[in-house]
């Protein structure tokens, strides 16, 4: 019967991207439901250079929730992994016709092991908490046999997740309903889009953000009236001004834009009480390469975004990459020897005009910036159909070569 068809372990493995809003979200006005102050638009990175893997398992030989994070074992008690994880089943009992358990392949009374693990250095800063999700929600979904709308599952467990449960442009619409349901992520346009569009991440030396994106939102919206005003008219206005941008694949002014709204952001910052300060030294000297860069070409050739940390995203042209890096590797040349100072897509080389050097590198500042990634915009999470990608082996526990 039914009963005997139970298998003793389900697995499912899934990978999701990261994303980097040019529209930023910062401020909620639910935060138990994390409801956004105002809606978001971002570039669903490309999965070859940056992802988180998770595996999910279930078992009726489990006793326990467990989570593994990069191999090391975590608390499951987070209230935001619950919520993920509760809503997962709730969408999966809903899907069963809130009946018969013993007709759907996998009991949800089953305890669950999850391990995820990301390829890119949690420390380097870079958004892993919408993709940590994002795999989350996407491998539990799976597992469970739930399909269709999960960005507002995502959402639960970080709000910049719900854009990463979709590949190329997002909106996440922050919805009016104060139950959530229409605070949803929707494509704008697929990665296929805008094929030349390139993206450069700077990591830069630094410490670790002093403020979480959570906690710095909460006091920004409790005392910026910059962000009030932000939410209320400039970001209308600009989604639109954005969306329009991307439809016709115009750099200028997704540039321009790009940058104004990362640096609408950061004034935000300084204007919650007490300030918050996410860029450093080094990151203003980007902002500043990147201006006499765009000045000397007479437009703009590339645009910054910075989200809660030092680290500069910055989005160009496929011909325009060769160039910046190398500004990029004379402006600020590399500490060690140079050993993988560009990662990524492959990069030509190029030599600089005499006039560059001379306007635009200006003063070297040897080591700030510790690397480059070079990637491009991706596709939504996907399922990894090979077994030998679980990160947990047939005992249900982390594989030693995960
Ligand atoms: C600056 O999504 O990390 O990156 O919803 O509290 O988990 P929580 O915050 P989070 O905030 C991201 C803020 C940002 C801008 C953005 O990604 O839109």
């Amino acid at each position: 019967g039914a009963m005997a068809e139970e298998r003793a372990l389900s697995m499912v493995t899934c990978t999701a991207p990261v994303n980097i809003a040019v529209i930023k979200y910062w401020g909620k006005r639910d935060n138990d439901l994390i409801l956004p102050i105002n809606s978001s638009l971002s570039v669903t990175l490309h999965q070859d250079q940056l992802k988180t893997t998770t595996t999910a398992a279930a078992s009726r030989d489990f006793t326990e929730d467990r989570l593994w994070l990069n191999g090391e074992e975590a608390d499951v008690g987070h209230p935001r992994l619950q919520a993920c994880l509760r809503e997962v089943r709730r969408l999966a009992r809903k899907r069963r016709g809130g009946s018969a358990e013993d007709a759907s392949p996998l009991s949800l009374s089953y305890k669950i092991h999850v391990a995820t693990r990301n390829n890119f250095p949690t420390a380097a800063g870079l958004a892993s908490s919408a993709a940590g999700y994002a795999c989350l929600v996407s491998a539990l979904a799976r597992l469970y046999g739930v399909e269709g709308e999960l960005s507002e599952v995502a959402r639960r467990g970080s709000g910049s997740a719900c854009r990463s449960m979709l590949g190329g442009f997002v909106q996440w619409q922050r919805g009016e309903r104060p139950d959530g349901r229409d605070s949803l992520a929707h494509q704008v346009a697929p990665e296929t889009h805008w094929p030349e569009l390139r993206v450069l991440i700077l990591v830069v030396s630094g410490e670790k953000k002093p403020v979480g994106s959570t906690a710095g939102m909460q006091t920004s919206v409790d005392t910026s009236p910059l962000l009030k005003h932000r939410a209320e008219v400039v970001v209308p206005e600009r989604l639109a001004l954005m969306m329009r941008h991307i439809r016709e694949r115009d750099f200028e002014g997704f540039g321009q834009l790009t940058m104004k709204d990362s640096n609408q952001f950061h004034a935000t910052c300084l204007d919650t009480f007490p300030p918050i300060f996410y860029l450093n030294d080094f990151s203003r000297q980007i902002i500043a390469l990147a201006h006499r860069f765009n000045a000397h070409h007479g437009h703009t050739k590339v645009a910054y975004t910075f989200d809660a940390g030092p680290n500069a995203v910055i989005f160009t042209l496929a011909d325009t990459v060769a160039e910046f890096v190398e500004v990029v590797r004379r402006s600020f040349p590399p500490a060690t020897n140079g050993d993988q100072f560009v990662r990524g897509l492959p990069i030509d080389s190029a030599s600089l005009s005499e006039e560059v050097v001379t306007t635009v590198v200006t003063e070297p500042v040897p080591g700030a910036v510790q690397y480059i990634l070079h990637t491009k915009p991706g596709p939504g999470p996907q399922l990894l159909d090979d077994p030998s990608q679980h990160l947990l082996g047939a005992d249900g526990l982390p594989r030693r070569c995960a």
